[in-house]
């Protein structure tokens, strides 16, 4: 068969609608009918096989491609392009049966059984060899397929822990790479607390979470590298059999048990798996700040690889999208980066544990009112492309997001109820309320185009990052960070400082007490400088004594009056304001944005009413702002620049109305 140009080489930006499809779950009488509908919605990619194994290698070394090809004829014959999975989230029975060692081991000491998915240790030799295998036979069958563009690394790769001693060894060894020796080891970990000091190597176990917090964070940084090496050597095999494909993973946005960056590093572009629609409708600040971190996984664009189609869930369902959710849900991900969309799934599976997970089409198979408007927004998608073609989000505010100190936090939240990731919200949506666009980026990268960065409780903060925002604030940036800052290196030990450390000039507060408030404890606060009075310290309070820093919210109870719960230092250039407690008022974060906005000569384009989006990409083609409503009453919005929607083709005079999930695209003038 005749080359395809290469999707990504060719300097294109590959911009494809569609749908996860599984045609080994129907006759082969109806993939015809199912390509044809796809083409007439509009699709032009589907993605395939990765939970098709059993099927490709019936029995071990046995391959057979030949019903896989037949159903990517007919989507081909429809201009339809093909992602595969590699399929290695779900291994065949025979896999299991000849080679039980294969299955994880429970903390218990029990081996998974088999069944359900992702359940394979990580290390085991034999699982990687027949995941090479399964991977070069596929990587060779469809090297010169036209219709095959690119490639899914396994399905959404997850840290579950392996307590094999396969795992254990190789957690030693691990170690033994990156400390050299134990000596090193002991002291960076601190293990000479409870006599737990190593004298082997082969002492070591795979930790608890009550274990050492160096030594947990080490082990949750060598899972992440035990999925990045299982994927590495997919990738390796599929660059070598097919140069000219792309490569991507379904990451699953917010999830915490990988450090994403890093199994990002390898692939083109990161795609992602995003499911909004769960509980009562409601703003879905998560998906858009999933998005956000997606984009700045590598810094560029991402696809969908999974978009909900209709209720999901395993053994009870959620609720259905509504009228026109389903194509707001879309936009929502084009504003934010996306060049791609597939939803999950085509048709709602007859079989297997998946049953309620409802697809565009229903179990009957017949195109009703989701497939339409899957239909309506993918027409409406090869309208907006070109437009949307080399333009990206640039934001001038970034969020520093760092796993190293997501995982210490939740080994030891300090306060009841802190979550990293919690903390990062209450920021974000902030911003996203006052209508800025914010980039989620990983800690030591290059801060210069940003004009504000939040750095949110920094728990685990190496010099060199320290010296990093510093440095940012000399030359003008504005910072803001919060408790719980700069308390750790990154072997996990306090630092034997007064906090915040290292910071302590750039900040000009000294922070000799703090507490944890139980959920009986709050302390009143007021604010100074025009920020909101009767505030409500809640959770965690840093006992912050300002010195060259001005104070802008002070505690109010007789112990605390001495002490700033927020504080501001104006440097020559720069600015730096830190936070020492969660206030219980949403108000108080929009007032602080409000006040960090302006510190950074950051003005938003328009403020949008309560439960509308706005999101600005930008490139070649111009500005294009997204406006997304996302409540279920009309909404009006005012527009103090000329500017055209792209979908309705009309000029926009002073304002716009967005109906219910209404969006509009506006390429400013
Ligand atoms: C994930 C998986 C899919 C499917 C959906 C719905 O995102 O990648 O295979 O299981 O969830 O459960
Ligand atoms: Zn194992």
């Amino acid at each position: 068969m005749k080359k395809k140009t290469p999707a990504l080489t060719s300097g294109t930006v590959p911009q494809y609608i569609g749908v996860d499809y599984y045609p080994e779950h129907w006759t082969r009488e109806r993939w015809p009918l199912d390509a044809r509908l796809m083409k007439e919605a509009g699709f032009n990619v589907v993605r395939l096989a990765e939970f098709a194994w059993t099927f490709m290698e019936p029995e071990e070394g046995c391959f057979d491609f030949a019903w896989l090809d037949e159903a990517i004829t007919h989507l081909y014959k429809n201009g339809i392009s093909v992602i595969l999975g590699t399929p290695t989230a779900t291994m065949p029975a025979w896999l299991c049966r000849k080679y039980p060692e294969v299955m994880r081991v429970l903390e218990s000491g029990h081996r998974e059984i088999w069944g359900t998915r992702k359940n394979n240790c990580p290390t085991n030799g034999t699982y990687r060899l027949l995941s090479e295998r399964i991977t070069r036979a596929m990587a060779a069958h469809y090297t010169a397929n036209p219709a095959v563009i690119g490639w899914q690394t396994d399905n959404e790769f997850g840290g579950q822990p392996c307590y094999c001693d396969t795992c254990k060894v190789q957690f030693q060894e691990w170690l033994r790479a990156k400390y050299g020796t134990l000596d090193n080891l002991n002291k960076t970990w601190g293990t000479h607390f409870w006599s737990h000091s190593f004298r082997e190597w082969a002492e070591i176990m795979i930790p608890g979470e009550l274990h050492n917090p160096g030594m947990w964070l080490d082990y949750k940084r060598f899972v992440t590298w035990q999925e990045v090496r299982f994927q590495h050597e997919q990738i390796a095999l599929v660059r070598a059999g097919c140069p000219e494909h792309f490569i991507t993973h379904n990451c699953m946005g917010l999830y915490q048990n990988l450090n994403y960056y890093q199994l990002a590093e390898e692939l083109d572009f990161v795609s992602w798996d995003n499911y909004p629609v769960w509980g009562a409708p409601d703003i879905p600040y998560d998906a858009a700040m999933a998005a956000d971190l997606m984009r700045g996984l590598k810094r560029r664009n991402f696809w969908i690889m999974e978009q909900s189609a209709g209720p999901g869930g395993w053994n009870t369902m959620g609720r259905n999208v509504r009228p026109g959710e389903l194509r707001k849900v879309v936009y929502q991900q084009l504003a934010h980066g996306a060049d791609s969309i597939v939803w999950f799934r085509w048709r709602t599976c007859t079989a297997g544990r998946e049953q309620y997970w409802h697809g565009l089409l229903g179990h009957d198979g017949v195109p009703l009112r989701r497939y339409q408007e899957a239909r309506t927004t993918a027409q409406e998608f090869h309208k907006i492309k070109t437009h949307l073609a080399g333009t990206t989000v640039c934001p001038s505010v970034g969020i520093l997001y760092d796993y190293d100190s997501l995982w210490a936090v939740s080994n030891q939240p300090g306060f009841t109820g802190n979550q990293y990731v919690a903390n990062v919200r209450r920021y974000y949506q902030a911003l996203l309320r006052a209508g800025v666009n914010v980039d989620l980026i990983r800690p030591g990268s290059d801060l210069n185009a940003y004009r504000l960065v939040i750095m949110p409780q920094q728990f685990v903060l190496p010099d060199t990052l320290a010296d990093q925002v510093i440095a940012y604030v000399a030359q003008g940036g504005v910072l803001l960070t919060d408790f719980r800052t700069g308390v750790k290196d990154e072997g996990g030990l306090c630092y034997e400082r007064t906090l915040p450390g290292k910071l302590t000039d750039l900040l000009g507060i000294v922070i000799e007490e703090y507490e944890a408030l139980d959920d009986q404890m709050k302390y009143a606060a007021d604010g100074v400088e025009g920020f909101p009075k009767a505030l409500t310290a809640i959770k965690f309070a840093d006992w912050i004594t300002a010195g060259d820093a001005e104070v802008l919210v002070k505690y109010l109870p007789w112990h605390m009056q001495d002490f700033a719960a927020l504080t501001r230092k104006q440097h020559r250039k720069g600015c730096a304001y830190y936070l020492g407690t969660v206030f219980k008022e949403e108000s108080f974060y929009d007032a602080l944005i409000g006040t960090l906005l302006k510190s950074a000569r950051i003005t938003p384009l328009l403020t949008p009413p309560p439960g509308v989006e706005v999101s600005l990409r930008e490139g070649k083609t111009g500005r294009l702002l997204f406006l997304l409503n996302h409540t279920e009453e009309i909404q009006r919005i005012g527009i103090p620049f000329a500017a055209q929607d792209l979908l309705t083709r009309k000029k926009i005079v002073e304002r716009i109305e967005l109906e219910p999930y209404g969006v509009a695209l506006l390429k400013m003038g």
